[in-house]
């Protein structure tokens, strides 16, 4: 969901940089023959966590959420010259074609793709990360935030994705069901926590920036 008109998420994405040629294929790919192709970052959000990333110049950078591979090759754009990307997924059935597109980039050799579930994959990598992308199951989002916390660097950054989950952290906060309500209690717990400092923009479906003090 977008929290801006249509006409002015159009102006802004037709006043930012294209992707490159491997993205827009991801995109349209995805879009035609995998399932939920809307958890894909696309375009504007993609040059988002790509501009982020070239800000920091991260040596390590986790995402938690491959899905078909867009958002890791965006992260991948801003990595130091001798950083690396691990990206986690669970789902098996998209590992030929995610390591099909890995293979394609120019960032092959410096991403590590595991195949499995994050809350038993994280504990297991033995480095610091300077950068966190968490884009998978929402009920989990707090589990993924205390596991990684103790691997960040000082001042390194965490983000998390789509944290406003269409609106409903605000619309809908007794609903009950458990993506919002997860999401509430993540999005309250971090911005009490004493650890990050945190930024939530209200981009595409919420972004929260946290800074690990
Ligand atoms: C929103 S998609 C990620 C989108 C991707 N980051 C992008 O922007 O293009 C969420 C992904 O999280 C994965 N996922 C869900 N639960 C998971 C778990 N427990 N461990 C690892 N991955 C998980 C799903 O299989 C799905 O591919």
């Amino acid at each position: 969901m977008d929290f801006i008109s249509k006409d002015i998420s159009e102006y802004s994405s037709q006043h930012t940089s294209k992707a490159g040629d491997l993205l827009e294929k991801i995109d349209r790919e995805t879009n035609l023959n995998v399932l939920r192709p809307r958890m894909l970052s696309g375009h504007m959000q993609g040059r988002i966590l790509s501009m982020i990333s070239h800000m920091i110049k991260p040596r390590a950078v986790l995402e938690i959420g491959t899905y078909t591979g867009y958002s890791a090759l965006c992260l991948a754009e801003g990595l130091a010259e001798d950083g690396r990307l691990i990206t986690l997924d669970i789902n098996e059935e998209l590992e030929p074609l995610v390591s099909k597109y890995f293979q394609e980039s120019v960032y092959s050799d410096r991403l590590e793709y595991l195949v499995g579930n994050a809350l038993d994959l994280i504990p297991s990598l033995n480095r610091k990360f300077d950068l966190v992308f968490i884009d998978a199951d929402k009920t989990n989002y707090y589990k993924y935030y205390e596991l990684v916390i103790d691997k960040m660097t000082t001042g390194g950054f965490i983000i998390a994705d789509n944290i406003l989950w269409s609106g409903k952290v605000v619309s809908k906060p007794k609903a009950g069901d458990k993506d919002t309500k997860a999401l509430i209690e993540f999005n309250q717990k971090i911005h009490e926590d004493p650890r990050v400092e945190n930024v939530l923009l209200p981009v595409r479906d919420g972004l929260m920036i946290l800074r690990v003090l």
